[in-house]
């Protein structure tokens, strides 16, 4: 159990993601560092996006990796070893929760918790990789546009300090597949639990909206997209998906 020997619990702080960065800037951080705050007042989301949380409600935390070694096309597989950590402490409490390619984990049509990834890259290899987690715990049901909760989705509390070390040992648990090199079955554990798997979705890419079944990823995360008898793959910014309903 090497993520999370060393934990920073801070009351407050801008954002988890900023003070691991900084961290990691001005002193000798050693691998599996996490920081935790009660109130995280500026976090950050992906695409320059802002993370809201509540203090004392919203689970809000940064695991600092240093991995031995990782070359930067295996980068995706923190991203799977997270999103699925997620999946099983939601499980973990009756929750069953799916991921929204890249990285945003839904309870049905809402998001419940998000991750921000931010990786350092030393030529082709990974230095060190900031993973920023926010999950909704005991927020009431009309905050935060239409995100949800566990709270909202139950009817009941949860302990936070509780939530906070379940998830560490789901980290540890799927940590241990990237360390053992087993990115296959990583894979497959995620494609297991994508929304919209082998259904069919409406997206929009640059050259318009079309329909097009969830055929999962291919080893460097694209999404890959089943249209008539052609299979596209998408990079991060290159899709939109649709709301199911749009037409
Ligand atoms: C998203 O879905 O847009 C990603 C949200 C990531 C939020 C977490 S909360 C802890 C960490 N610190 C931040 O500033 N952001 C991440």
């Amino acid at each position: 159990m090497n993520i999370g020997q060393k934990i920073i619990h801070l009351e407050s702080v801008d954002s988890t993601n900023n003070y691991a960065a900084n961290l990691l800037k001005s002193e000798v951080v050693s691998h599996g560092t996490v920081i935790l705050t009660d109130n995280q007042y500026n976090g950050r989301g992906q695409r320059d996006s802002e993370w809201q949380s509540e203090s004392f409600k919203s689970l809000t935390l940064s695991i600092i990796l240093k991995p031995a070694i990782m070359t930067a096309d295996q980068q995706v597989y923190i991203n799977l070893c997270t999103c699925l950590s997620l999946i099983d402490v939601l499980s973990k409490y009756k929750l069953e929760a799916l991921i929204k390619w890249p990285n945003d984990i839904f309870v049905g049509e809402r998001k419940i918790a998000g991750i921000l990834i931010e990786n350092n890259l030393k030529g082709n290899f990974l230095s060190s990789s900031i993973v920023g987690i926010g999950l909704n715990v005991n927020h009431a049901p009309t905050q935060f546009n239409c995100a949800t909760s566990m709270y909202e989705q139950t009817g009941g509390y949860f302990i936070l300090q509780e939530v906070f070390l379940a998830t560490l040992s789901a980290f540890n648990s799927y940590y241990d597949f990237i360390e053992n090199q087993k990115f296959e079955d990583l894979m497959n554990y995620f494609q297991e639990k994508m929304l919209g798997i082998g259904s069919a979705m409406w997206f929009e890419d640059n050259f318009g909206v079309f329909s097009g079944v969830v055929r999962g990823i291919d080893n460097q995360g694209r999404l890959k997209i089943q249209k008539d008898n052609e299979i596209r793959f998408y990079g991060n910014k290159e899709i939109k998906w649709l709301p199911k309903n749009i037409f």
